[in-house]
């Protein structure tokens, strides 16, 4: 195996890439919000039960929202979302409501949140604690539901095809997901 030739680059790095999503909240006033967060992870807590991550630095609608209503959707954000999500991005809502696009809204099932109808892959979260590191919180939001596209129809966490839902992944620069490389086993055999 070839040994790469790496260099130090110091700390202030934060590349550690997951698909983007789009945080939906709700503001003081009922209407909803969108914005791209992609500092998004998991956890367990018992069992079969989940609870996302969510940070979110400086100060931010979005955040003030989970911090005050408890509660977010967090929707996968497919390729052909990237516009949407862009806009969502370069655009704060202290400024103004984000109606420069075009884009169709629901209600969550389980949790009475707004989810972009657009997205193959949402969650319906509540926020239990947050947690401040300097200009940072940490949301930890347990799952209480999970829209999935009917086309794709996984059988459990670990049998989702991420090609089919076509995540953008952004780490400074959009990219989208490669090819399919198999699973866990195939290459220890
Ligand atoms: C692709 C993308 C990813 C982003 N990821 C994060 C993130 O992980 N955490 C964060 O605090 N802000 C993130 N942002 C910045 C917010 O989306 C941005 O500040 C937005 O305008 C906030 O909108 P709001 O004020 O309506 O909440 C990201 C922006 C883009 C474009």
């Amino acid at each position: 195996m070839e040994k790469k030739v790496r260099k130090s680059i110091g700390t202030g790095w934060s590349m550690a890439v997951q698909p983007a999503f789009i945080i939906g909240t709700c503001n003081e006033d009922e209407t909803d919000n969108f914005a791209p967060i992609t500092w998004v992870s998991a956890t367990g807590t018992d069992g079969d039960h989940y609870m996302l991550v969510i940070s979110m630095f400086g100060t931010k609608r979005t955040k003030l929202n989970a911090l005050r209503d408890r509660k977010l959707s967090v929707n996968l954000v497919s390729r052909d979302m990237l516009p949407l999500m862009d806009y969502f991005g370069t655009h704060r809502a202290e400024n103004g409501k984000k109606d420069g696009m075009a884009y169709a809204v629901s209600r969550g099932e389980k949790v009475d949140v707004p989810v972009l109808d657009e997205s193959p892959w949402v969650y319906e979260c509540e926020v239990e604690k947050a947690v401040g590191t300097g200009a940072s919180s940490t949301f930890f939001c347990p799952i209480r539901n999970v829209q999935c596209d009917a086309r794709l129809n996984p059988e459990n966490t670990f049998d989702v095809d991420l090609t089919k839902l076509d995540p953008v992944i952004y780490s400074g620069k959009y990219h989208s997901i490669g090819a399919y490389l198999g699973e866990i086993g195939d290459f220890s055999k």
